[in-house]
């Protein structure tokens, strides 16, 4: 039987540049003639459709007359989780046994981070626990203040976690559950992605060599750029 094909994931704060850097990493390993495919999470699953509902703020439930709610936290959560292992499934273990290199914008690590915001920690880890570690984790790292101004060029309206205190809330437990993931033994590279779109490229791409490469990377050091702060 055909082996595993590897498994990357591009994390980073909304507006960081996740999206970029994953069709450029897809285009850059194609032109080496790998098999490679894209996916995201959200999806474009059932599950997802509904998320987006949410985060666009056009999911609400009528408590009263006139008083509407949205989703609570817990059930978004679950949401995350849900539409996770949909794409885990049918989407990301289907590929990757036929010998596909997959790689998600987004995965586990973007509910950890987000979705602790509001609620424990060790339950959302709990929640997600069975879903495949990726083989290599990218964090594009960019302050919150650059994030929220990229998000303002390219959006005409902003989403749910797109506020300046949030953003910068959000980075702040990504480095800390970083930190967490790579001490429990997870390939985690952070990446400054406060530099020129071609510079983060070509760090993800080194990053993804040694991955590929027999050796694969080897130690905390080699894997990790800690950020100034
Ligand atoms: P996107 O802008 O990359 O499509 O992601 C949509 C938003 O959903 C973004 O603000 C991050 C958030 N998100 C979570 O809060 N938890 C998750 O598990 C995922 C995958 C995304």
């Amino acid at each position: 039987m055909q082996r595993r094909a590897k498994f990357f994931v591009i994390e980073g704060l909304d507006g960081s540049g996740v999206t970029t850097q994953a069709e450029r990493l897809k285009n850059w390993l194609d032109k080496r003639g790998y098999e490679v495919s894209l996916t995201k999470e959200p999806t474009d699953g059932p599950v997802g459709a509904l998320i987006r509902l949410h985060l666009a703020r056009r999911l609400f439930f009528e408590k009263a007359k006139d008083s509407f709610a949205p989703l609570d936290d817990y059930t978004l959560a679950l949401l995350f989780a849900a539409d996770r292992m949909d794409h885990l499934n049918n989407v990301i273990l289907p590929r990757l046994d036929s010998g596909i290199i997959v790689i998600s914008d987004r995965y586990y690590l973007s509910s950890l981070a987000y979705q602790s915001l509001k609620l424990d920690l060790g339950w959302i880890k709990q929640m997600n626990s069975n879903c495949m570690r990726p083989d290599l984790t990218l964090f594009i790292d960019v302050p919150a203040q650059i994030s929220k101004k990229r998000i303002e060029r390219q959006r005409w309206h902003v989403e749910l976690y797109e506020d300046i205190e949030i953003l910068e809330r959000v980075q702040q437990s990504y480095l800390k559950i970083i930190r967490e993931l790579l001490l429990e033994g997870e390939k985690i590279k952070i990446i400054n992605g406060n530099q020129p779109v071609q510079k983060v490229h070509s760090e993800v791409t080194n990053a993804i060599k040694k991955a590929l490469s027999k050796t694969g990377v080897r130690s905390l050091e080699q894997l990790t750029y800690l950020p100034d702060s």
